[in-house]
């Protein structure tokens, strides 16, 4: 392998996918597929879908099975050594192929935000000229279906996790906070009478689920509303946008 793609693809709507995101899946001689474990939506059929509406000859796909991710040793420590595990599938389903020259990876949203698919193209022996063509964020896609700002005006905001919200609280010097990778409602530990929210899940795409309005109004609709669909698809993506009231 020569050149490694790291196509950002959006979040679930194949329209999503850019030009230069669809040039450079014609331009792969082969494509990583990850699979995650049964119950948990691997999207492996999304991937298809597009590779399939961009291309006459789809390139060589090669599966490989996503690792567990253990946590008994720490989060950090975990997270390392499954970006390990994850390289060594990589390598092996690159190795199902020495002929091609260039081998690409479908991203969901964009390779720069909350994905590992950079640091585990770092961990790659030999290293390959590594190219990103950026793709939709979450982050855009839920701004863009409740037609809202990201940012007031001249104001700084904060992108972090449901894990961060918990263990530290409202993030210093910001009137707006991004929420994503949240399990558990971490809204929960803020002061409802305080924030509005604008939360989606499957944003983007045909299962789409939009609730904005203020925290303490709307808190329980939404835990609701995700226990649900979570209930009824096996999985959830959800992210959400919070603003304290001036
Ligand atoms: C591992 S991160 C990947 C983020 C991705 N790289 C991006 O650019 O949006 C997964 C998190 O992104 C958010 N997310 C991704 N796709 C989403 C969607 N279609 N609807 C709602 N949230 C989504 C959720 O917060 C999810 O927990």
């Amino acid at each position: 392998m020569q050149e490694l793609l790291l196509i950002g693809i959006g979040t679930g709507n194949p329209d999503h996918v850019t030009r230069q995101g669809a040039g450079a899946i014609r331009r792969a001689d082969l494509i990583l597929i990850p699979r995650k474990g049964a119950g948990k939506s691997d999207l492996a059929g999304l991937r298809e879908t597009i590779i399939n509406a961009v291309t006459d000859t789809p390139p060589r796909l090669s599966y490989f099975d996503i690792p567990q991710r253990r946590d008994d040793d720490g989060y950090l420590r975990g997270v390392d050594a499954w970006h390990d595990a994850i390289a060594a599938r990589w390598q092996a389903a690159i190795g199902t192929s020495p002929e091609a020259k260039v081998v690409a990876l479908l991203v969901w949203g964009d390779p720069s935000l909350y994905d590992s698919s950079l640091r585990i193209a770092a961990r790659l022996d030999p290293q390959p000229r590594t190219r990103v063509i950026p793709g939709i964020t979450a982050l855009q896609a839920l701004t863009a279906a409740h037609a809202i700002p990201v940012n007031e005006i001249g104001a700084p905001l904060v992108v972090t996790t449901g894990r961060q919200l918990r263990k530290n609280g409202w993030p210093q010097g910001v009137e707006t906070a991004v929420i994503m990778l949240d399990g558990e409602c971490s809204f929960g530990t803020l002061d409802a009478a305080e924030f509005d929210i604008w939360w989606g899940a499957y944003v983007g795409m045909d299962e789409e689920l939009l609730i904005s309005g203020a925290l303490d109004q709307v808190a329980d609709q939404i835990r609701t509303t995700r226990a649900q669909a979570r209930a009824e698809h096996g999985w959830i993506m959800d992210i959400y946008l919070l603003r304290r009231r001036n």
